[in-house]
């Protein structure tokens, strides 16, 4: 309720560049309501969208309780034709689970029909993504919502692939592991670069060039954190593996990101042996920038284990602080990047924020009790580095340990 008495006030319940405006604009000219009676809004409906959460449980498999709770609602109030399109990342198979519900419920069979549209867009650039998408997808098996898909999406100017509710769900899956793999391709390159003196940066542009490769998801780092990769990859091989199909690719390259996210602590532990009772910084909390999101963020796992083997640490975000507290009530957050750098022995940039990228490095000597970094992004800028005498490591730059 909470949530939607901000949300009509135009206030953006996470932060997303350029929302607050956007949602403004959309309220302003009554384009969008945000209500929690569920009848109103089916019954003023053509089209209801679905757009819950849909997490991991412990055993990957997908948690669907949100995405049920919603059909169990609606269902409850279609007493004319609507077309129901799931945006949600679900399990092949969900849309016709789906549609034996509604009919289970008593929604009959004419009144409703059920279309797979999954969804493509990257937290930080939500609204772009969603207005420039590179494709839509669309799986159907009625011609009457299709023509009403195409009807709503013509504007965006995008080209659709329509197809069975069962490709469109695995598409989904299909690109985001497929984006998750090529991160842990690179970035087991890039540890490999770190012991024979090779650089990762040219090599990601110089395989960039091959059309074929392309440049994009292949910046290398301390891996792949957020709501979607972790989750998906997970979920695509569990769905397989009740196929029948083991997904040797996709499990490598969870087993990859694992080890890759707790990459700082082992090169910390390389250099100072013992890490008990020493300050260590944590410079970004978020999964990537420009969102307030920490889910899987490798900061959570850098920091977990820092704690184990009893550092004190302490955090810098210009966006989180309160989130982490409550997670690990023993770390300091600072809302002040170089006071989070006080008497520290290691600063680990764990998010490509600006106000990371951009720090003054001279200062940064005078708070740190030892001018060491780990840029677990390869985000700051290796002659300025250099000069300034900092001990540096990155994630398979050519001159690091400078
Ligand atoms: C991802 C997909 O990119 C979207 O297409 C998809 O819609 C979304 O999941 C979803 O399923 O909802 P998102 O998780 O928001 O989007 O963010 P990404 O930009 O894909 O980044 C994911 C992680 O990969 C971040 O931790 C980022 O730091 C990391 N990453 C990304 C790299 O380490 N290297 C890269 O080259 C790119």
């Amino acid at each position: 309720m909470d949530k939607i008495i901000k949300l009509n006030k135009g206030i953006p319940t996470l932060y997303e560049r350029g929302l607050e405006g956007l949602l403004k604009e959309c309220l302003q000219s009554g384009n969008i309501v945000f209500t929690d009676d569920i009848k109103m809004a089916v019954e003023k409906s053509d089209v209801i969208f679905i757009t819950v959460g849909t997490p991991t449980l412990g055993n990957w498999e997908v948690d669907l309780s949100q995405f049920s709770e919603v059909i169990n609602e609606i269902c409850k109030y279609i007493e004319s034709y609507k077309v129901i399109v799931n945006k949600s990342t679900v399990p092949v198979g969900t849309q016709k689970c789906v549609k034996q519900l509604l009919l289970d419920r008593g929604v009959k069979k004419e009144n409703f029909d059920v279309i797979s549209n999954p969804e493509f867009l990257r937290e930080g650039k939500a609204i772009y993504d969603f207005l420039n998408a590179d494709r839509i997808v669309i799986g159907f098996d009625s011609e009457r919502a299709r023509k009403i898909m195409e009807k709503l999406y013509k504007p965006f100017n995008t080209e659709i692939v329509f197809t069975t509710p069962e490709t469109a769900e695995l598409i989904k899956y299909a690109s985001n592991a497929f984006l998750a793999t090529k991160i842990s391709f690179i970035n087991e390159m890039a540890n490999l670069c770190s012991k024979v003196g090779a650089d990762i940066e040219t090599i990601s542009y110089a395989m960039g060039l091959d059309k074929r490769i392309s440049p994009k998801f292949l910046k290398a780092g301390i891996g792949f954190g957020g709501s979607c990769f972790p989750k998906d990859t997970k979920a695509l091989v569990k769905m397989a593996e009740k196929y029948g199909c083991d997904f040797r690719v996709v499990k490598s390259a969870i087993e990859v990101n694992d080890n890759q996210r707790i990459l700082p602590v082992n090169i910390l532990l390389n250099y100072y042996k013992e890490l008990a009772g020493k300050v260590i910084t944590i410079l970004g909390l978020t999964f990537k920038p420009n969102t307030d999101d920490i889910r899987e963020a490798p900061s959570l796992y850098i920091i977990r284990r820092l704690l184990d083997m009893k550092a004190v640490v302490k955090c810098y975000d210009p966006k989180v602080s309160d989130k982490m507290k409550k997670i690990f009530p023993n770390i300091r957050c600072y809302t002040n990047l170089y006071d989070s750098l006080q008497d520290s022995y290691c600063a680990i940039i764990c998010t490509e924020w600006e106000e990371i990228s951009s720090i003054d490095l001279d200062k940064v000597k005078l708070k740190m009790k030892k001018p060491v970094i780990i840029d677990g992004r390869n985000i700051l800028d290796l002659n300025k580095v250099k000069d300034s005498g900092i001990v540096y490591f990155s994630i398979g730059r050519e001159r690091q340990n400078l």
